[in-house]
């Protein structure tokens, strides 16, 4: 199997999303440009919500007017049409419909039950057949939902079906609030990897009870080679109880490398990004690894 790994950072959406302070779209794409110049190979640079459910993501617009052309895969979260047709008047070549394996979950994300939800994303897949921008769909809360409890894996593996019927470029599967295991995300991606081609997929983990870099080791067994992870490991999300900062794009890059993965990205500079958000949000902690990775590469500044 391959040893590429691809990580694409969400602490521009997930983690400032979640965050008392809202920062200036100017100092959004601040951290966008230093992940982009560590090497990441994708950045979820906002969300086109509505400002009034996520004021954090208002201005996503103005960020994609800047942002610098590079190879990165820069995305943005969207959560129905209006979504997608701003995501493609804003030049974005990869855009990511957000829906959750419960219920409950859509009703208060995005204020549609799963069958809504589910003709909603078929009318938003078709729109974007035959233009330039590919569709990649999240599962949130695909092991555990905070309202309804334990998610089947039939339910997944049958939703993951549907969508790629209906035309999804790629799954990302999203433990929203950081309530899966090594097992259960070895079981449940096994499980999808032998159903689909393993490169459809990708997964989000979040650390709440420290076990999203375990989670990750879990799913790499799985054949899973694409990862969601955050810088400094900020993240959560307002409408999900309980759900805490992703893995730190810092930790899990170190495990990759450290394991004989390739990333393709820069440490010294994915740490000066991680000061970087560190000094802008005043809240994030850098991840488990920073003072010994700090210590590898010291602080040229
Ligand atoms: N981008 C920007 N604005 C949007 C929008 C979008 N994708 N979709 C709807 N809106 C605006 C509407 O134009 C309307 O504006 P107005 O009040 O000025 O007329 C307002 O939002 C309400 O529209 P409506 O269709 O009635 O939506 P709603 O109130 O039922 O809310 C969502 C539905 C999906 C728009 C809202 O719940 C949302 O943005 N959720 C995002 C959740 C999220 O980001 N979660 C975190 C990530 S998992
Ligand atoms: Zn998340």
């Amino acid at each position: 199997m391959s040893t590429q790994i691809y990580i694409n950072d969400v602490g521009p959406r997930d983690g400032l999303q979640n965050q008392d302070k809202i920062l200036s779209p100017e100092q959004r794409l601040s951290l966008i440009v230093a992940l982009e110049a560590a090497g990441l190979d994708g950045v979820e640079v906002g969300a086109f919500v509505s400002p009034k459910a996520v004021p954090a993501m208002a201005g996503t617009d103005l960020i994609c007017q800047q942002l610098p052309s590079s190879d990165c895969h820069f995305s943005a979260l969207i959560p129905n049409m209006k979504g997608f047709e701003l995501a493609q008047q804003n030049k974005l070549k990869l855009a990511s419909l957000v829906m959750a394996a419960s219920n409950t979950m859509n009703e208060k994300n995005i204020r549609m039950d799963n069958q809504q939800t589910l003709t909603m994303v078929s009318q938003v897949l078709k729109a974007a057949k035959n233009t330039d921008v590919n569709l990649q769909v999240y599962l949130a809360t695909a092991w555990e939902c905070p309202f309804e409890g334990a998610i089947s894996e039939q339910a997944v593996i049958d939703l993951a079906s549907q969508l790629f019927d209906l035309g999804a470029f790629r799954l990302v599967i999203a433990d929203t609030i950081g309530a899966a295991n090594p097992k259960s995300v070895k079981s449940l991606m096994q499980k999808l990897t032998a159903h689909f081609d393993s490169d459809l997929f990708a997964c989000h983990f979040h650390d709440t009870r420290a076990m999203g870099l375990a989670n990750a080791y879990a799913a790499l067994q799985a054949g899973v080679r694409r990862f969601d992870a955050s810088i400094a490991g900020l993240g959560g999300c307002p409408f999900a109880p309980g759900a805490s900062g992703n893995v730190a794009t810092e930790d899990l890059v170190m495990m990759c490398e450290q394991m004989g993965y390739q990333t393709g990205i820069s440490m010294p500079k994915l740490l000066d990004a991680s000061d970087l958000a560190i000094q802008l949000t005043q809240t994030a902690t850098g991840g488990n690894a920073k003072p010994w990775l700090r210590k590898q590469y010291p602080n040229s500044g």
